[in-house]
């Protein structure tokens, strides 16, 4: 019998990311039998609500998965009886030891672990952690508090909120999220690399032309813009998001996969990069960009003269997030006259499209059927939808249950992040100093003109712009 106990308190309940994320995702473990038998959620804000209300208020948020439905409406009222609230102040060591002996109730002599997911802004990240961690750590089993970014805005304030931080906690206590992390098929990056035969031989830039990591999103920064004004795309997306994806990419095979193993070698691939400069972005937007694009490289034997590029941006013409990976052109082309004016584009190309419609796919030439001799491009394509009738959990589902299993593979270690602003906080400051006057784009535009020169200036070609693709 398991004599342990999980309580979860959801910091900042009445929030967004609680109401669209973070409650949902807790559910859905519950569904799937993936949380401990003892386990209980607490909400904690500062409005004043009851259990009931809380319990109201997430009901809302909860949803079945389209394919288990069975049994959905039953389990969410078992699951809704397990949360209650708190009220209190982010900063209040009274309010906080108030929750503390309520949690010992629920825990009940059991050996109490404890998380604390703070849902709140970075400006009281700190308090919250003081008061959390002096007034209702557990006395006799773990205590990991999860955070998610802005973890500050450039090297200095990050390394000064870390080492706030762990005033109260060790690393080993804290969970830092980056939900890109948590997605399916950036999770399937590494078993792509490490058990086919087929790539890791070809990954480096013997055969590699460039990589390309794009994201896009049709919406604005409607509803966000005192914070997006404060931050932009470059620390929104860039400097965490699509980074943390070119580590995974572009990292050495990991001695195993535990976590520090895989994280040793991301940092070591961050530290082998080129930090950022104005000459090789270009920012777009109001003078806080919305869009920006950036050329990286990274000065190690497996990649040096490889430009990974980048592109992020919203109010965009449509949602996605992929790698592509575009392959040297084959030398000596046998088939150079078959394939007209475009043999430029006919490289092998490799997509990993992690949103949406995940899919991975391999451009490859081929022949067009029949008398004569055309050449085509066609993808080999593995479509998850086509090929998998489960429906894709949600980041933090996976995320959530790895922070109660004490599992760090998928979150930030300190010295990764530092590693990560090192590259961007020069650029960073560089924009701020200078202030660049950003071009504008239209609101559901493609991208704007200035990413084509970027590409160009590396001799590359967006691998997106043919949409049918
Ligand atoms: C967040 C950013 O980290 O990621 C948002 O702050 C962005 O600006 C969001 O919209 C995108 O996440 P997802 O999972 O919807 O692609």
């Amino acid at each position: 019998k398991d004599n342990s106990t999980v309580s979860i308190t959801v910091v900042g309940a009445s929030g967004d990311l609680a109401k669209k994320k973070i409650f949902p995702a807790l559910f859905a473990l519950y569904y799937e039998d993936c949380l401990p038998e003892h386990f209980t959620i607490f909400g904690y804000a500062r409005s004043k609500m009851t259990d009931a209300e809380l319990r109201n208020m997430v009901s809302q948020t909860l949803t079945c998965r389209i394919d288990k439905r069975e049994n959905c409406t039953e389990k969410m009222e078992l699951f809704l009886k397990r949360c209650f609230y708190h009220s209190g102040q982010y900063d209040s060591l009274d309010n906080f030891a108030e929750l503390d002996k309520k949690l010992k109730e629920h825990e009940d002599g059991r050996v109490s672990n404890r998380i604390f997911y703070l849902s709140i802004p970075p400006n009281i990240f700190v308090d919250a952690v003081k008061c959390a961690s002096l007034s209702a750590s557990s006395a006799n089993g773990w205590t990991r508090v999860i955070v998610e970014k802005p973890f500050g805005r450039d090297s200095e304030s990050s390394a000064a909120l870390t080492k706030d931080l762990k005033q109260y906690l060790e690393e080993d206590q804290i969970f830092r999220i980056d939900h890109y992390l948590g997605k399916e098929l950036v999770e399937n990056l590494s078993v792509l690399r490490f058990s086919n035969l087929i790539f890791e031989p070809l990954w480096s830039r013997q055969y590699i032309r460039s990589v390309q990591l794009i994201f896009s999103e049709d919406f604005g920064t409607e509803g966000r813009g005192g914070y997006f004004d404060h931050y932009g795309i470059i620390r929104d997306i860039m400097q965490n998001h699509l980074l943390q994806i070119l580590a995974l990419f572009a990292m050495e095979t990991p001695v195993s996969l535990d976590a520090e193993d895989i994280r040793n070698e991301k940092v070591k691939v961050l530290r082998s990069m080129r930090p950022l400069k104005l000459e090789d972005t270009v920012p777009q937007g109001s003078l806080t960009p919305t869009f920006a694009a950036a050329a990286l490289f990274i000065d190690n034997a497996r990649w040096e003269g490889v430009p990974f590029l980048m592109k992020a941006g919203k109010a965009l013409h449509d949602k996605r997030t992929e790698i592509r990976v575009q392959f040297r052109h084959v030398p000596g082309n046998l088939y150079k006259r078959n394939f007209g004016p475009d043999l430029d584009d006919a490289t092998n190309e490799l997509v990993i499209r992690v949103q949406p419609d995940e899919a991975i796919y391999l451009t490859i030439n081929n022949k067009v059927p029949g008398l004569g001799m055309k050449l085509d491009r066609s993808n080999l394509n593995l479509l998850y939808a086509a090929r998998y009738s489960k429906e894709i959990p949600d980041a933090y589902e996976r995320l959530l249950l790895d922070a109660i299993e004490g599992e760090r593979r998928l979150f930030i270690r300190s010295d990764e992040l530092d590693a990560a602003w090192a590259l961007f906080t020069p650029l960073l400051k560089e924009l701020e100093e200078k202030n660049i006057i950003p071009e504008y784009y239209p609101y559901g535009s493609r991208s704007p003109v200035g990413v084509h020169y970027l590409a160009a200036r590396h001799n590359v070609k967006w691998g997106d712009l043919d949409l049918e693709q």
